[in-house]
């Protein structure tokens, strides 16, 4: 185990200011000298805002093949120029609306047909719901953008990921899971009864972060290393429309979308990182799934997961 995958045990206080912009800078003065290799195909969801659009430009400074998956054609192409002229070997960009499957599969369907090795999938596109809603296809939205699309194209794209010999998935969860015990129940009625945005949000992180756990030694196997990570606190356009007071209080301590990116970018990327699964990073070092018992998810519930989420992968 690496200096950067052993869990990083911290006083309770001191694991949520590690979220802030002050705890990224803090952090940062550990961050040794990067060896990346950036010659690689990656696939970037919600790539047109907030961290994912940091990520984006970092990857493209850094000359990736980059496939952007965003759901505004405009702005799409607007960003492809950009990343192309900042430096992007290869710049595709596919439509999808990520709370629906049928799109998240015609995601993966045109990748297969193109039949390009895939070497980094990252799993970034999110949203906090203040108001329970259902997708066209009677799917509540929390589960179906956070949990079931990041879930069908891991599956899906696992063929071309173990086609690059060595891959990576990259999920993006958030800290706001560490307040949250998966319930099962609750999940499968679809938040029916008393909805609350901020729980629910962080049920289905939760949810991905337990997906990704479970997996992880089997998909290691076949050379595809699947890691979450939480982005502390940033402020990004997701922030400033769905928690517009939480915003407010802490603006002086939130940091930049770049900041909140760093991770991602370095988990596509470093080399260090090679071989390694089944972490839940934050500033580029391991940390715990939970910060109390209370918020460890029953053994039952764990197992009714992956076969409320495998009803949906093979459909
Ligand atoms: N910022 C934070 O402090 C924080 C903390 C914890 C976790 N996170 C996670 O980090 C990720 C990025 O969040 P952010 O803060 O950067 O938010 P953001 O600024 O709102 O960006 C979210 C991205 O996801 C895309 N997206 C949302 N719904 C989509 C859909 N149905 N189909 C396709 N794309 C969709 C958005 O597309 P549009 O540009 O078209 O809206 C946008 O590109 C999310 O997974 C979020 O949960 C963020």
């Amino acid at each position: 185990m690496s200096n950067f995958t052993k869990p990083f045990r911290q006083s309770l206080i001191g694991e949520i200011w590690d979220f802030t912009g002050p705890g990224y800078r803090k952090a940062k003065k550990r961050f040794t000298r990067q060896s990346w290799s950036t010659d690689k195909h990656i696939v970037l969801t919600g790539a047109t805002s907030g961290l994912g659009l940091s990520t984006a430009k970092s990857l493209a400074v850094a000359g990736a093949n980059l496939t952007l998956v965003v759901r505004d054609p405009a702005r799409g192409q607007a960003l492809q120029q950009e990343c192309e002229s900042l430096g992007a070997s290869s710049c595709q960009v596919l439509i999808a609306d990520l709370a629906l499957l049928a799109d998240t599969r015609r995601v993966i369907d045109a990748l297969v047909a193109q039949n390009r090795p895939v070497d980094v999938l990252i799993n970034n596109a999110g949203a906090l719901f203040n108001a329970r809603a259902e997708t066209a296809e009677g799917i509540e939205q929390s589960t179906s953008l956070l949990l079931l699309s990041p879930v069908i194209l891991m599956q899906g794209l696992k063929p071309l990921l173990q086609a690059a010999g060595s891959a990576r998935v990259v999920n993006v969860v958030s800290g706001g899971m560490y307040t949250q015990r998966l319930s099962m129940s609750w999940l499968r009625s679809g938040f029916a009864h008393r909805y609350d945005g901020p729980a629910v949000y962080a049920q289905a992180k939760r949810a991905l972060s337990i997906v990704t756990q479970e997996w992880h030694e089997e998909w290691a196997k076949h050379g595809v290393f699947i890691n979450t990570m939480h982005p502390g606190w940033a402020d990004t356009p997701g922030v400033q429309s769905a928690l517009p007071t939480f915003r407010r209080i802490t603006q002086w301590i939130l940091r930049s979308p770049e900041e909140g990116a760093d991770t991602i970018v370095w988990m596509a990327a470093d080399d260090d990182l090679e071989g390694v699964s089944g972490c839940l990073f934050l500033d580029r070092q391991a940390r715990r799934y939970y910060l109390n018992k209370k918020s460890q998810e029953r053994p039952t519930d764990r197992r009714a997961l992956l076969s409320f989420v495998s009803e949906f992968v093979s459909s």
